[in-house]
């Protein structure tokens, strides 16, 4: 457990090598030499003894005298063993103990657990190497291949560069004794001694790295337990270049040195996180051997240092769509100068690596039902499909889901506005603000505005603004704010031709514009446009499951974005936000590398839709306009 994968052994076979047989990867650095203390396991069902004495009739081997050592020196939990000495005597349930694996949401609140099993790409060998011989004339080098290959397994290994010339140091230091670390990330490809430390070295982390044009957000995970040791965010800095991706684009058009400088925003940013997540989990940069990173095309393509040009403009083509490997010492991050970095593959030129992260994590490919996947950026990337069939298309959505192009939009921020209801009967708003938890009408919410000040909406709430201002009658199904209200409520006001809402009148005044209304329309229809067609590619007239990624989808209310036909009906209960799930994915690729092969294939087999080529997409987008559709309807909304 938690594999559920079981089978037949011999009686005496020690509980770690039934694991392998059964493919279920448990640590184990010191080679089963009962020092290192990673193969740790616990039984779960049968004869046994929770406590330390082991009776003859019981399932597994009583301690033995390693093992027993083991916990005199470094302690063993209670009820734990280590797989490497117990071995099996009966029927035994085993649990491999992993870490929960937390997904923290680093912009705000939510969070998403799962368990991940873990095969990461590196692996910590221990070894002891034969002293020099001045009959066998064998390089130091070369013997400790010997021993890779007797005790771990590994032949034909590459060395990295690097190591050369400090691998007779390292043996002298460890007096012969060696901890390598081996990547052996494709099958196909030969293992790689990229790090080597004197003695019992039983350290090893890896990076998995989200990079969005907005925010850059990090995990730091023990890739020998699967913890998750810190997780950190931060803004994009190329933001100064250009607040979307394609004015980022124009930038490099436009500079001689503009893709030099965004890279160098990137990588720095990247690397300025990596230092930050290492000193807040007590990790050595050095020890961090492996990174996954996720990230749009033009993310993708600037942190690697490629022009992004080509995906500015039609045919939007990749200069890379298959998964990347380097070396992190390439790119300059900071970390082992032995790490590698493996980047996941591009789906098209507008739907990325992230897309691909978020395909991994919410897993269409690996089931029966129609699940849409959504993450809303400045271009809404989505997936549709199931186990048989998948399709992927990104739609310009434009900034106004993430409070821009709204007046009084903002980014989400103590003192943002981040929930709205508006009583139909005497149209008054009440709202929440981000940092406190109470509501406008409430006792004490006064003294939360006073200190965090009321400084705008932001992206989450300017969809429930909107549909509130539809459910009460505010606005037509056409988006149309009713100026004839005005006789009602001073809220509904005249600014030039049209009309606007006054949602608080404060120091700053914060209203909804017709402009405002009028622009979450044109976002909205373009996902909606953009979902629409995926749908009618698939054949399928409705939706069994939405999985809302990013930031966005996180904190907008599922009912709030059908009301406005943002997504397609389909029972409440069955959508619901999935955090930063291209972060999951890089998560998981980083784990075990066995994700990374999956989404290579799967990504290989998503048909890639070009909405701007697609003449249904105009006449989708149309429709889309009203709210919450012109044809299409919404059961579930009823219901
Ligand atoms: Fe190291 Fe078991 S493998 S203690």
């Amino acid at each position: 457990m938690p594999s559920g994968k079981r089978g037949r052994f011999p009686v005496g076979t020690p509980v770690l090598d039934a694991a392998r047989s059964l493919g279920v990867y448990v640590e184990s650095v010191c080679g089963g030499r009962a020092t290192c203390g990673r193969c740790q396991v616990e039984v779960q069902e049968g004869h046994f003894a929770k406590h330390k004495i082991v009776s003859s009739n019981d399932h597994i081997s009583a301690r033995g005298a390693k093992e027993e050592r083991y916990d005199r020196v470094r302690g063993l939990p209670e009820g734990r063993r280590l797989s490497c000495s117990a071995t099996i005597q009966g029927d035994l349930v085993i649990d491999v103990p992993q870490d929960t694996v937390v997904n923290a949401q680093v912009v705000r609140k939510s969070a998403i657990d799962r368990i991940i099993e873990r095969n990461p790409a590196v692996q910590l060998c221990y070894v002891e190497v034969d002293e020099p011989d001045m009959h066998k004339p064998l390089g130091d080098l070369d013997r400790l291949k010997v021993m890779l290959d007797r005790d771990w397994g590994f032949d034909n290994l590459l060395v990295s560069q690097y190591l050369i010339p400090q691998v007779q140091g390292i043996l002298r230091k460890g007096s012969w004794a060696v901890t390598a670390a081996i990547h052996r990330d494709l099958e196909a490809s030969r293992p790689n001694i990229i790090a080597l430390w004197p003695g019992l070295h039983n350290e090893a982390y890896g990076i998995a790295c989200d990079i969005g044009s907005t925010t850059i957000a990090m995990h730091l995970v023990s890739l020998l337990s699967g913890r998750i040791v810190a997780s950190s965010g931060m803004q994009n800095p190329q933001i100064r270049f250009g607040e979307d991706l394609m004015s980022r684009v124009s930038y490099v058009m436009m500079n001689p040195d503009g893709r030099a400088q965004l890279t160098k925003a990137v990588r720095d940013a990247v690397t300025e996180l990596t230092r930050k997540v290492c000193a807040e989990g007590g990790v050595d940069p050095n020890n961090v051997l492996d990174a996954v990173i996720v990230g749009n095309p033009i993310m993708h393509h600037l942190f690697l240092g490629i022009d992004p040009t080509e995906l500015g403009q039609a045919p939007f083509a990749l200069a890379v769509s298959g998964s990347v490997h380097t070396w992190a010492s390439d790119l300059g991050l900071g970390i082992n100068t032995g790490a590698r970095i493996y980047m996941l593959p591009c789906i098209a030129g507008h739907v990325g690596a992230d897309a691909a992260g978020a395909t991994l994590s919410e897993g269409p490919h690996r089931q029966d039902r129609m699940m849409l996947l959504v993450d809303v950026g400045t271009n809404a990337e989505i997936v549709l499909g199931n186990r048989n069939r998948i399709v992927a298309a990104s739609s310009p959505t434009g900034p106004a889901f993430e409070g821009a192009e709204i007046s009084a939009g903002q980014r989400a921020a103590p003192g943002a506005i981040e929930r709205v209801r508006i009583d139909p009967a005497t149209l008054e708003p009440r709202f929440k603000i981000i940092g406190s938890d109470l509501w406008s009408d409430e006792p004490g919410f006064d003294a939360d505005a006073e200190t965090l000040g009321i400084t705008g909406i932001c992206g989450s709430a300017i969809i429930e603004v909107v549909a509130e201002m539809f459910l009460s009658g505010i606005i037509s199904e056409d988006g149309v704010i009713d100026g004839a209200l005005a006789a009602r409520s001073p809220r509904i006001r005249q600014t030039g031709r049209t009309h606007s809402y006054l949602l608080h009148q404060g120091k700053q005044e914060i209203s909804v514009t017709q402009n405002d209304v009028r622009a979450i329309q044109l976002a909205k229809s373009a996902l909606y446009a953009g979902v629409k067609l995926l749908m009618e590619k698939l054949g399928v007239d409705h939706v069994d499951t939405i999985s809302l990624a990013g930031a966005f989808g996180s904190f907008i209310d599922p009912k709030y974005a059908m009301v406005l036909g943002l997504i397609p009906d389909c029972d409440l209960s069955e959508v619901k936000a999935v955090g930063n799930a291209a972060g999951t994915g890089a998560l998981m690729a980083l784990l075990n590398r066995d994700y990374r092969r999956e989404i290579e294939k799967t990504v290989h087999r998503i048909e890639k839709i070009e909405t701007a080529l697609e003449p249904r997409f105009q006449q989708h987008f149309v429709n889309a306009m009203a709210l919450p559709n012109k044809v299409d309807a919404f059961p579930h909304l009823a219901a």
